[in-house]
C-alpha cells in the first residue's frame, strides 16, 4: 500500500508531492492522501477513490509548508475509506506506509491495552501508534522511529513526521522500494524514480534495514540498527518519459496502438543480420556461460507471466533447453530448485511487483544467474539483476498492459536467438529467418490494429454475455489466456483461457448458447486439431468465433462469425492475435461505458504479496 512520497526543502511541499503522487498512480488509485507540516501543525488531507478527488479537496482547502509526506493507496488491509486512507497519525507522529505489517494484529492489541484508539482497518496505523508510544519514552524522535521499527515485522517503505519535531523527516525502508533525490538542499522520496526525476536526477537508492533522517537541510543515514553509513548518489541520464494521450480518447487505446513502434524500439540495434544473431547490451553473459546453463526457469505475475509461458514454447523448441515457467507468488515460498547453472529471468513491466522481486531473491541467493526482462529502467528488478533485457515499450499507463506484453513476446523471441544461437540449435540460416520475420511485424500490427471496426461488431453481438472462453495451442494457449485476462480486467466479464484440446476435459460442460467460446486458430501445425476442438463445441449448440489467418476461408465458415488475422509466421503471429484479442476486450469495456485506464480494484504495479 502503495506508493509514498516525502519532500523536505525550501519550495511549497504540496504541489511537489502531487506531482509524485500522479505519477505512483500506477501503484494504486484506491485513495490518495497527503500531509504538510506548518508551523508544527500536521495539515492533513485525504480522500478515497482517485487522486483527482484529492486534487480538489486541496484545491478547496489548500496547504501550506515546505516539507510534507503524501500517499496513493491499493487497499489490502481494509476498504478503500478515507479513514483507511493514509497518512496516518497517532497523537503528533504522521506516517505513510508501503508494504504490509504482518504483526499489526498483535501490535495493536498491545497498543489498545496502553490506550491507544485505532479508526482505521489498516495494518499501516499501527505504525503512527507504535511510534507515537515509543516517542513517549525516546530521547528524541529519530530514536522513537528506530525503536519502533525494530518491532514491525514484515515489508515497509515509510516516511514520518512529527508534530513535536517539525523540521525533521524520517524515512525507512525493509523490503519496499525507496528512492532519495537530492537537489542542494531539497530532498524528495519516493517508491521510485520517474515520480521525482523532473526534479532531480541525482538519486540515491535505500537498501534494506537503512533509514535516513532529513534535517536543517541535511540528510544522514544510518542503519536501522543506529550505526551510521555514508551512501553515494548516482546520476541518472535517462530522460523521463511523458504520459500524453496524444488524441487518444484514453491511454489504453494510445497504447494499444503504439505497439508498431514498441516493436520497432525493442528490436532496435539489436539486430545482427549478416550473423543470423541478436546483440544485447547488458545481458552480459558469453557464448561459453550461456552454454552452461542446464535450466531456464521463467518468474512472473499477472499478464508478464502469460509472457514468460509463451516465452518456454519459443526456448525450448529452438534452444532445447528446459524451461520452468513460475508464478512468482509460488515460486518465492517453496524452496525452489535451481542453483548456479540455472538461467533465472523474472519478468516484469514495472520492475517493482513485490513477488516478482522476491522471486528474483530467492533465485539469487540460490546463486542462480538472474537475466530480467523489464521495461521500467533503473526499477528494482533490473537493479538487482545480473543482467537485463529492456523491452523499451515506453511509459505505459493503462492498467491492463498491452504494448509491455507484446514487447516482452519479442524480447523472448529474441533472446530465444541469441541463446539458440550460442548452443548450436539455431544455425546461420535459421537465425537470419528468424531474423527477416521480424522485420515485417511492425506493419503486420498495423495492418490487425485496422481489424478494429470488424471486432467492435463481435463485442456488440456478444455484449450480454456474462462469460466468456478463450481457446488455443501451442503458442496460442498463453495468449488464450492473456485474452481472457484482457477481458475480466477490463470489461468485468468472467472469462478463462484453456488449452484447446483441454476444452473436452471440464470446461465443455459449460458450452450453451450464451457464451460466447473464442477459438485462436491461425494457421499453424495446430490448425486441424483446433477445428476439431471448435466442431466439439459447434456440435453442442455452442457460440465459437473463430480468429484465423489470413487466407484461411476454411475454418470461419463452420464458426458463428469470423476474423481474419496477419499471418507472420508461427511464432510472431502469436503477436497479431494478442493485438486483436486486446481491441476485442477494448471494445466490450469500451461499449459497456467503463473506464479502460483504471478498471476497479487494480492497480498497474503490486507492490504488496
Ligand atoms: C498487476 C497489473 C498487471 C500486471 C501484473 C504484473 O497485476 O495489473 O497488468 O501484468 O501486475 O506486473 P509487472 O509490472 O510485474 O509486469
Amino acid at each position: 500500500m502503495c506508493g509514498i512520497i516525502g519532500y523536505m526543502g525550501s519550495q511549497a511541499a504540496a504541489p511537489v508531492i502531487m506531482h509524485g503522487l500522479k505519477m505512483l498512480e500506477y501503484r494504486g488509485y484506491d485513495s490518495a492522501g497527503i500531509c504538510t507540516m506548518d508551523d508544527g501543525t500536521a495539515e492533513i488531507r485525504r480522500s478515497a477513490g482517485k487522486l483527482a478527488h484529492l486534487e480538489r479537496l486541496i484545491k478547496d482547502n489548500p496547504i501550506s509548508g515546505t516539507i510534507g509526506i503524501g500517499h496513493t493507496r491499493w487497499a489490502t488491509h481494509g476498504k478503500a475509506t478515507v479513514a483507511n486512507a493514509h497518512p496516518h497519525k497517532s497523537g503528533s507522529v504522521v506516517v505513510v506506509h508501503n508494504g504490509i505489517i504482518e504483526n499489526y494484529l498483535a501490535l495493536k492489541e498491545e497498543l489498545s491495552d496502553r490506550g491507544h484508539t485505532f479508526v482505521s482497518e489498516t495494518d499501516s496505523e499501527v505504525i503512527s501508534h507504535l511510534i507515537d508510544e515509543k516517542y513517549k519514552t525516546a530521547g528524541s524522535f529519530e530514536e522513537a522511529v528506530r525503536t519502533a521499527l525494530k518491532d514491525l515485522q514484515g515489508a515497509y517503505a515509510l516516511c514520518v513526521l512529527s508534530q513535536k519535531d517539525d523540521k525533521t523527516l524520517i524515512a525507512a525502508k525493509l523490503g519496499s522500494p525507496m528512492v532519495i533525490g537530492i537537489k542542494g538542499n531539497e530532498y524528495f522520496i519516493a517508491s521510485d524514480m520517474p515520480a521525482i526525476i523532473s526534479n532531480t536526477r541525482e538519486m540515491v537508492i535505500m537498501e534494506d534495514g537503512e533509514m535516513a533522517v532529513f534535517r536543517d537541510g541535511g540528510v544522514k543515514f544510518s542503519t536501522i540498527d543506529g550505526e551510521e553509513i555514508t551512501k553515494n548518489s548516482r546520476f541518472i541520464d535517462w530522460s523521463p518519459l511523458k504520459a500524453e494521450k496524444n488524441g487518444y480518447p484514453n491511454f489504453m487505446l494510445k497504447e494499444i496502438h503504439d505497439q508498431p513502434q514498441a516493436v520497432r524500439n525493442v528490436i532496435a540495434g539489436r539486430l545482427r543480420e549478416d550473423e543470423g544473431d541478436v546483440f544485447f547490451e547488458a545481458l552480459n553473459l558469453s557464448d561459453t556461460e550461456l552454454n552452461s546453463f542446464e535450466r531456464v526457469c521463467m518468474v512472473a505475475c499477472g499478464t508478464s507471466w502469460h509472457a514468460a509461458l509463451a516465452g518456454k514454447y519459443l526456448i525450448e523448441e529452438h534452444c532445447r533447453i528446459p524451461v520452468d515457467v513460475e508464478i512468482a507468488s509460488e515460486f518465492r515460498y517453496r524452496d525452489p530448485l535451481v542453483s548456479g547453472k540455472t538461467l533465472v529471468i523474472p519478468i516484469s513491466q514495472s520492475g517493482e511487483t513485490a513477488d516478482t522481486l522476491a522471486a528474483l531473491r530467492e533465485a539469487k541467493s540460490k546463486y542462480a544467474h538472474i537475466v530480467s526482462i523489464c521495461n521500467v529502467i533503473d526499477s528494482s528488478i533490473p537493479r538487482e539483476s545480473d543482467g537485463v533485457i529492456y523491452t523499451h515499450a515506453g511509459l505505459e499507463i493503462g492498467v491492463a498492459s498491452t504494448k509491455a506484453f507484446t514487447t516482452q513476446l519479442v524480447a523472448l523471441y529474441l533472446l530465444t536467438i541469441r541463446l539458440g544461437r550460442a548452443k548450436g540449435s539455431i544455425d546461420l540460416k535459421k537465425g537470419q529467418e528468424m531474423i527477416a520475420a521480424l522485420s515485417e511485424l511492425p506493419d503486420l500490427i498495423k495492418k490487425t490494429l485496422e481489424l478494429d471496426p470488424q471486432i467492435e461488431e463481435i463485442a456488440c453481438e456478444y455484449l450480454t454475455s456474462w462469460d466468456a472462453i478463450f481457446l488455443g495451442r501451442g503458442i496460442c494457449y498463453p495468449i488464450a489466456l492473456e485474452g481472457a485476462l484482457k477481458l475480466k480486467e477490463i470489461s468485468y466479464i468472467h472469462a478463462d483461457g484453456y488449452p484447446a484440446g483441454e476444452m473436452k476435459h471440464g470446461p465443455i460442460a459449460l458450452v450453451d448458447r450464451e457464451m460466447p467460446v473464442f477459438i485462436l486458430a491461425p494457421n499453424d501445425r495446430h490448425l486441424v486439431k483446433v477445428r476439431s476442438n471448435m466442431e466439439e463445441i459447434i456440435s453442442r449448440g455452442g457460440k465459437a468465433i473463430a480468429f484465423c489467418s489470413e487466407g484461411d476461408l476454411e475454418t470461419g465458415r463452420r464458426a458463428e462469425c469470423s476474423l481474419l488475422i496477419p499471418w507472420a509466421g508461427e511464432a510472431l503471429s502469436s503477436v497479431l492475435f494478442t493485438v486483436a484479442l486486446q481491441l476485442l476486450a477494448y471494445n466490450f469495456a469500451i461499449l459497456k461505458g467503463k473506464d479502460v485506464d483504471q478498471p476497479r480494484n487494480l492497480a498497474k504495479s503490486v507492490t504488496v504479496e
